[in-house]
Parts: C-alpha cells; sequence; structure tokens
C-alpha cells in the first residue's frame, strides 16, 4: 500500500482528493486535472459525489449542534479546501469570534488554502501530517488561536480513511483526546467497506491504473474509534441520518449510506 505521501494528491501536482471533493461540492478551487481525476471517479462509482455532499452538510450540522453547546474553537484534521460550508464558514457565521485550525498534508491545498483565508486571523492552515500530534498541537499558530483549558472541538471527517490500520487511527484519535480539557468533543465520519465502492475501485484500477488508497472501515470501528468518549445522540449511524435538520430532504433509503457518523464529548478530567 502506498504511503499517503506517495499516494495520488499528496504532492501538489497530482490530482488532488480535496480538490476532487471541492468540484463535487461545486466550488471553483480546482483544475482540469482534478475534474477530469473527478469524472473518472464518478464513472466508476457513481455514488461517490452523492457521499461528499451528505459529509459536508454534516460538517454544518455538526458545527451548529457544537456551537449551541458554547464551542467556539475548532481543530480540523485533514481538511481540504477551506470553502463551501466549511467548518470556519459556518462557525463564524454563527459568532466572528469563533477560531478555526486547518491541518492538511498537502501543499498545494494549504497555499491555496491559505491565499483563500487571507485576512481572517481567526483561522490558520497547518501544513502538517495529522500522525504528528506535537507539530499539529505544538505550533505557534496552534497555541495562538486555541484555549487549551476550554472546550475545543476536534473534527476528523473523512480523513481517517487515508490511514492504514498499520498507523493506528484509533490510537492517533486517543492521543489528541488526551490534550483536550473536558468538555471538549470529537466529531468523525468513515466510508465503510459497500460492494458498489469495492467494484468501483477495481474497475478505476482496470480503467485508469491505482485509485486513491483508503482503507475502509466498518460502523463497529469507527464506534471504537470514539474510545471513551460519551457519544451524542443518535450515536454513530449513516452520515444522513446523524441528526439532520428538520426540512433536510433524505432522499430514499438514507439508512444503507455506507459512511458512518458521530459526535463524542470528553466527560473525564485528566
Ligand atoms: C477527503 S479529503 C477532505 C476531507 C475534509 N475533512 C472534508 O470534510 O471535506 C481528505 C484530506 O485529508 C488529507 N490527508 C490525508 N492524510 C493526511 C495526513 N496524514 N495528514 C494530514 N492530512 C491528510 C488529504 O490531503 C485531503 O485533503
Amino acid at each position: 500500500m502506498a504511503s499517503p505521501t506517495e499516494a495520488p494528491g499528496f504532492d501538489g501536482t497530482y490530482p488532488s482528493i480535496a480538490r476532487v471533493n471541492d468540484f463535487w461540492l461545486e466550488g471553483t478551487d480546482h483544475s482540469q486535472d482534478d475534474q477530469d481525476y473527478a469524472e473518472r471517479i464518478e464513472l466508476c462509482a457513481p455514488h461517490i459525489p452523492y457521499l461528499v455532499r451528505a459529509s459536508r452538510n454534516l460538517t454544518g450540522r455538526m458545527v451548529r449542534y457544537l456551537l449551541g453547546k458554547g464551542v467556539r474553537q475548532f481543530i480540523d484534521l485533514g481538511s481540504g479546501v477551506p470553502t463551501q460550508r466549511h467548518v470556519h464558514e459556518v462557525a463564524q457565521r454563527a459568532d466572528p469570534e469563533c477560531r478555526v485550525v486547518y491541518v492538511d498534508l498537502d501543499p498545494g491545498v494549504v497555499t491555496d488554502g491559505r491565499r483563500i483565508l487571507e485576512g481572517n486571523d481567526k483561522v490558520a492552515y497547518l501544513q502538517a501530517d495529522i500522525r504528528d500530534r506535537e507539530a499539529v498541537l505544538a505550533d505557534p499558530a496552534t497555541r495562538a488561536l486555541i484555549d487549551f483549558t476550554e472546550p475545543v472541538a476536534l473534527m476528523v471527517i473523512e480523513t481517517l480513511l487515508y490511514l492504514p490500520d498499520s498507523d493506528d487511527p484509533a490510537a492517533l484519535v486517543d492521543s489528541y483526546v488526551d490534550a483536550l480539557p473536558a468538555g471538549s468533543y470529537v466529531g468523525m465520519s468513515h466510508c465503510a467497506e459497500d460492494s458498489q465502492l469495492r467494484k468501483g475501485l477495481d474497475m478505476f484500477s482496470r480503467m485508469f491504473g491505482q485509485p486513491p488508497d483508503v482503507t475502509l472501515r466498518e460502523r463497529d470501528e469507527l464506534t471504537a474509534m470514539f474510545g471513551g468518549l460519551e457519544l451524542v445522540e443518535p450515536g454513530v449511524v449513516p452520515v444522513l441520518l446523524w441528526n439532520p435538520d428538520p426540512d433536510e430532504d433524505l432522499g430514499r433509503n438514507p439508512e444503507l449510506a455506507h459512511m458512518y457518523a458521530g459526535l463524542g464529548r470528553k466527560v473525564w478530567i485528566d
């Protein structure tokens, strides 16, 4: 399995998964190469853009829930392009004082992200590998924006699928939780095994070469990653069913979306 730094989308020259997502989210921060790559994925797995949009809607619902609980600071791991209703847009619309630290490994995405965020002194974009917790948490920008004596929301939305099991993503999440004060939250979503997606990845490799290198994980594996956190209702559920807005169109069979999401709260004091 290629390491994330070798996989397409991580060196700023290949089509980037983050910018491919931007294409599906109807943003403008992607190139023709990214769009071509997106269309190839779509040809093999036509339901992926729908899941990407569902995941961005989830981010919005989670951020609004967290705002309702008084959270005003967010660390977002594996952020992609910071537009199209991303964390700071939703949070600062409700309260301009909200602070957000975005983190991504992809240098091209970080450069674009910093350009997009220019002039917003309550948001930083770090270029770091999320597996290096210290690089993320000890960065001067993180220390300047995040007050670790107040609840923090750690957002990990469709990022852990890029970490193989050998990186032990559950232990990684735990290590971040250790650094957060009581009352903090962790929001996560993860694509699960799905025969349609598996067939799509196989078709992609036959037609176009190596597909995006991902590790799909089941709902119970995602649930286990919340460790001792107290899960907010309704627990870990298909992404569309995590506290949908009353007027949200869930389409048909939202329970069949093979992408799960949950939000956990740290209730203990270290
Ligand atoms: C699916 S994309 C964007 C997901 C984003 N959280 C969202 O909700 O749209 C996943 C992102 O994770 C980043 N990523 C993958 N592995 C990473 C790592 N080890 N450290 C930092 N970023 C990583 C990729 O560069 C990519 O931008």
